[in-house]
């Protein structure tokens, strides 16, 4: 698979800033029970492949990335790279990986399997449903 990097300033990749925002529209997302649920509607970001969001505090154990997949497909991450633990990851454009924020850089194909960066494991993934204009991410 191939690893690609996405183009961050240095200063961007020392202090660990993302490129994933935030969604905008606090009611796009809520967490219950153990799952995510994402109204496709208020969270415009994922509409098209190649689109992520990240989700954090709303009660969440962990924070987790969302991305709509270069494969067509949703895929959510612990957003919390391997290495270290607290830098967060951002989907890279033609490549179907996901990649630390960081200096090391570490990627992750879709499944979370590090493919590059610092030897340390994968991250964890959820599965992701779609029903109808929803996403629900199980954390369970
Ligand atoms: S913290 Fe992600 S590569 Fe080092």
């Amino acid at each position: 698979m191939k690893v690609t990097f996405l183009k961050r300033g240095f200063l961007q990749r020392l202090f660990g800033i993302p490129a994933t925002p935030r969604p905008p529209d606090p009611l796009a997302w809520r967490f219950e029970n153990g799952r995510i649920t994402i109204d496709r509607k208020r969270a415009p970001e994922l509409a098209r492949p190649g689109g992520a969001l990240r989700l954090e505090g709303g009660g969440l154990p962990v924070r987790v990335l969302v991305i709509h997949g270069e494969d067509g497909a949703f895929h959510a991450f612990q957003n919390r790279c391997s290495h270290i633990g607290h830098r967060r990851l951002d989907p890279v454009p033609g490549t179907h990986t996901v990649q630390c924020c960081s200096v090391g850089r570490s990627t992750y194909t879709y499944a979370g399997r590090k493919i590059h960066g610092p030897p340390t494991g994968p991250v964890p993934v959820y599965p992701v449903a779609v029903e109808e204009e929803r996403l629900v991410v199980s954390l369970r």
